[in-house]
């Protein structure tokens, strides 16, 4: 009896094994081609899409850090991408260029795949 519970264990380490590896999901043929890991045009446009441009910008520091400057921040971090897709989901706190903090908007409605496709492209800045 005591064995049952291992199989589902197993299982379940395995769902989110799978899970892990399908966030470094194998990128397409024409991504390969461009040496980049992301969709970089549908990334922008999903940037473009949900105001993230408002205060972010590739390069350039606007009311939030250049996308460059998130992606050094992070450069050799093995939970980047982790952190990044928390950061967009679940929201955290965003300290305002004034001071004052507030929530950082969060993508909600758009699927796991496109989030983890506009981090990468965030990461690749
Ligand atoms: C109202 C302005 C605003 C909007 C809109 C906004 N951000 Fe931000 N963002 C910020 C600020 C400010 C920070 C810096 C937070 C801090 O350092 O506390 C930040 C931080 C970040 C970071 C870095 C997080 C980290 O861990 O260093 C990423 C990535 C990011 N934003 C992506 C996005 C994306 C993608 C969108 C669109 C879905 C978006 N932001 C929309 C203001 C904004």
């Amino acid at each position: 009896m005591k064995h049952n519970s291992h199989p589902a264990l197993g299982l379940l380490s395995a769902t989110l094994l799978a899970a892990a590896i399908s966030a470094c999901a194998p990128v397409t043929p024409a991504q390969t081609a461009t040496g980049s890991r992301c969709d970089a045009v549908a990334a922008k446009a999903m940037a473009v899409k949900d105001h993230c441009l408002r205060c972010h910008a590739e390069t350039r520091q606007k009311e939030g850090p250049s996308f460059s400057a998130v992606a050094m921040k992070y450069r050799g971090n093995p939970n980047a991408e982790a952190n990044l897709y928390e950061h967009l989901t679940i929201g955290d706190g965003a300290k305002m260029l004034e001071g004052h903090a507030e929530f950082h908007k969060c993508i909600a409605s758009e699927s796991p795949e496109k989030i983890r496709n506009m981090v990468r492209w965030i990461l690749d800045q």
